[in-house]
């Protein structure tokens, strides 16, 4: 491994692009200092360029290399780091004129975080340099949570595929932007809903959704309302009863239980079935497998998939996001 990661440094180092793992998603890195490295991301990824992409530090110390952190905002960004770094949790901070304007797609703020993932953590020290990486799919693709899936989405398009294994968390950081308020607890504003939940956050301060205002440039295209999207129609009711299927067509099921597959639809048959936690009915697991289930259910060759909502609280916030954007036309 330790060969990989000289051999991703000093690809990075020379401007090209390397797909590498973290613990939420498999991200596409180039160096975040040099735009040129930065436009082959979005080449790569077919990526609108108003898209920012996430600048990933090696160590809680580098954030300074890239943000800005003023008085009023440095204890909450202390006690955020401090409890959630290295993982997923990315911070939208004003940026320093250091971070090229095609990082940030002309925002004066960066997003940044630290990846758990000691691959990741490791070409990034190993560069000296932090590394500016969205997921590695194609845009509004599936995000991919293993190196097969990397291959599959961009093939031919990268020099280099670090596997790592299966991604741990399975769904993209949590991204908040703060605001110090006088004589108040902060706010965060919830960009993404991710695997830091609200709840986890509001320890720090007070916890707001963005909103998402149609017509106008994303805060997060996390936030286009149709995103991670399989090719093969998604379908979602809030009774899977609901749905009405047509004669002769091939359905597939996305679970959240193994034993909640039947009696949805009458007497049709579920093509495929695949259940998110088919262990332990847990929503951890559930996110884990979120886009691993999506993407083999999208190489069914189906119809279309039926999925059925999982309850919002903690991490189902997250799923459900993600699920309702897969769904969206
Ligand atoms: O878990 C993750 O965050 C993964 C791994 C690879 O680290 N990365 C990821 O990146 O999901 P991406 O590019 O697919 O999503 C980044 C999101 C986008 O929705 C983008 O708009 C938002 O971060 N973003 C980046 N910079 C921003 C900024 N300055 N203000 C608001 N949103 C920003
Ligand atoms: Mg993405």
């Amino acid at each position: 491994m330790k060969e990989a990661v000289r051999e991703a440094a000093a690809l990075l180092a020379r401007g090209e692009v390397v797909a590498l793992p973290t613990e939420t998603v498999y991200g596409l890195g180039a160096d975040a200092l040099n735009p040129e490295a930065a436009a082959k991301v979005f080449e790569a990824k077919e990526r609108p360029s108003f898209d920012p992409l996430i600048v990933h530090v090696a160590r809680k110390s580098d954030l300074h290399q890239v943000a800005e952190v003023d008085d009023s905002i440095r204890d909450v960004v202390e006690k955020l780091t401090s409890t959630f770094w290295p993982g997923p949790l990315t911070l939208v901070l004003p940026k320093k004129p250091e971070v090229p304007d095609l990082v940030t797609s002309g925002l004066p703020t960066v997003a940044v975080r630290l990846s758990a993932h000691p691959i990741f953590r490791a070409v990034c020290r190993e560069l000296g340099r932090p590394i500016a990486a969205p997921s590695a799919n194609r845009f509004g693709r599936i995000s991919p949570t293993s190196a097969s899936a990397v291959i599959k989405e961009l093939d031919g398009r990268i020099p280099l595929v670090i596997d790592g294994g299966a991604c741990s968390e399975g769904l993209e950081s949590t991204i908040i932007s703060i605001e110090s308020r006088e004589g108040k607890k902060p706010l965060f504003k919830l960009l993404r809903a991710g695997p830091v939940t609200k709840e986890d956050l509001q320890p720090f301060g007070r916890v707001e959704k963005a909103k998402e205002r149609p017509g106008e440039l994303p805060h997060a295209p996390g936030q286009l309302a149709s995103h991670y999207a399989p090719r093969t129609p998604l379908l979602m009711f809030d009774k899977p009863e609901d749905f009405i299927p047509e004669e002769g067509k091939r359905y597939g099921l996305l679970s959240y239980r193994e034993e909640e597959k039947d009696g949805y639809i009458g007497l049709h048959e579920w093509a495929v079935v695949e259940a998110l936690s088919p262990g332990n009915g847990k929503l951890a697991e559930a996110a884990l497998r979120l886009f691993f289930v999506m993407r083999q259910l999208d190489e069914a060759g189906l119809d279309a998939i039926v999925a059925e909502p999982v309850s919002e609280t903690g991490l189902g916030v997250a799923i459900m996001d993600r699920l309702r954007r897969a769904a969206a036309k």
